[in-house]
């Protein structure tokens, strides 16, 4: 599978608006872990690794970054600025968050848990 946008769905509201990820509906994959990244200082790159085995789905929840994906042969980008998109990144994708704004928060919904062992840090061992 390619790395993708994914529309999420959106209940707009005069109160506010929701939206949400179920599992079987919107994600090729069952979530294991959440975490979320936030106070990113001004110009911080998050991420510069890939995953063995590990998919992800990265959700701005507040704020706004780019997501620069790499599988080895292409380069993808994505600019996260609203609370219903997510990207889906496959396993073996390089990755890394960049150009946050001010009070961004990421929220990653993922495939494994924490498993310093599933990390590639190294982009010439990841190219192969
Ligand atoms: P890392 O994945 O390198 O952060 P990023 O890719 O966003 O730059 O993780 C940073 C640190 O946090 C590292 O020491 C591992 C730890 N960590 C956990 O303990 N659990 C987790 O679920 C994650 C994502 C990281």
């Amino acid at each position: 599978m390619e790395p993708s946008l994914i529309n999420l769905p959106k209940h707009l509201d005069e109160r506010g608006n929701l939206s949400f990820i179920e599992e079987d509906s919107h994600l090729p994959f069952e979530i294991q872990r959440i975490y979320w990244i936030y106070d990113v200082p001004g110009g911080e790159v998050r991420g510069g690794h890939a995953f063995k085995k590990n998919e992800e789905l990265i959700v701005a929840l507040s704020g706004s970054f780019d997501v620069v994906l790499h599988d080895g042969e292409k380069e993808y980008i994505f600019h996260l600025n609203r609370s219903y998109n997510g990207v889906y990144i496959p396993k073996m994708i390089w990755r890394s968050l960049k150009n946050f704004s001010t009070n961004s928060l990421a929220l990653v919904a993922a495939s494994e848990k924490f498993d310093e062992g599933d990390y590639i840090r190294n982009f010439e061992q990841f190219k192969g």
